[in-house]
């Protein structure tokens, strides 16, 4: 599955944040701006990861409220995939590079794999992933990954989409992603059916299951708007 994930994602790189805005109704930045706030924590000085961090969005919203709260922050991204890490490094380049106001944000990207996550370092204060937990070819793997990099006591938060508890409003989903299938088509047809498929298939107790058998505590599932995102935090015991 994951030479398949890359290649859509290699495919559609260049499209990826538009496309994004578009079906979602802007509604995933602020998804990722939730997610951003979330990862500020207590310590003036810490480290994130953010994994499958794709175009670079959440890093940048991460920086953003960092520097908003006046916190020194290092923050690597991962991704298997270069296309989209070249997309977000002309990104990062553009709005952080060399700007005095984000002198106390430090950001390293990096080509790595999810399910070795152990490679892209440890004790990691706080890591994100964003609507990873749909592509990776075994959560499990992924957790326990997890496990391994992040600090006891530290917090992750997962940026997901999935069916919601609301039989009506899943239906009205079901019919509005016919319409991204369609549409999505034009552009990309394994990637938008893959999109669509893949969060109907999600099931969030599934891998909340995964995270308290890992060993995690604390662990949330927070409703974002329209219901559809969902965000998992909890702690490193
Ligand atoms: C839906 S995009 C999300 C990107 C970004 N986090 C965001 O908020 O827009 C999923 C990303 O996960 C990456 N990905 C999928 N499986 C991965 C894996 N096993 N290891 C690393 N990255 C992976 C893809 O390359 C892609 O960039």
């Amino acid at each position: 599955m994951s030479r398949i994930v890359e290649e859509i994602f290699s495919d559609i790189a260049d499209k990826y944040d538009i496309m994004g805005h578009i079906f979602s109704f802007g509604v995933d930045g602020i998804w990722r701006k939730i997610a951003a706030n979330e990862a500020i924590i207590e310590s003036s000085e810490y480290a994130v990861l953010d994994v499958a961090t794709g175009t670079g969005s959440l890093v940048l919203d991460i920086a953003e409220k960092a520097c908003k709260y006046n916190k020194s922050v290092c923050i690597t991204g991962v991704d298997f995939n270069k296309d989209m890490l070249k997309i977000a490094k002309k990104k990062i380049d553009a709005k952080i590079d060399h700007k005095a106001k984000y002198s106390d944000i430090k950001i390293n990207l990096k080509l790595d794999d999810a399910m070795k996550l152990e490679k892209s370092g440890s004790s990691y204060d706080v890591v994100t992933a964003g609507f990873l937990l749909r592509n990776v070819d075994d959560a499990i793997v992924f957790v326990q990954g997890l496990k391994k990099v992040l600090k006891s006591g530290g917090k992750f938060i997962l940026l997901e989409m999935g069916k919601t508890d609301d039989k009506f409003l899943d239906f009205l989903y079901g019919a509005y992603f016919a319409v991204i299938r369609l549409t999505g088509s034009l552009i990309n047809k394994k990637a938008y059916w893959w999109l669509t498929r893949s969060i109907m298939k999600f099931s969030r107790e599934k891998m909340i299951d995964i995270l308290k058998d890992n060993g995690f505590e604390d662990i949330k599932i927070k409703n974002l708007p329209f219901k559809i995102g969902f965000m998992i935090t909890g702690k490193n015991a």
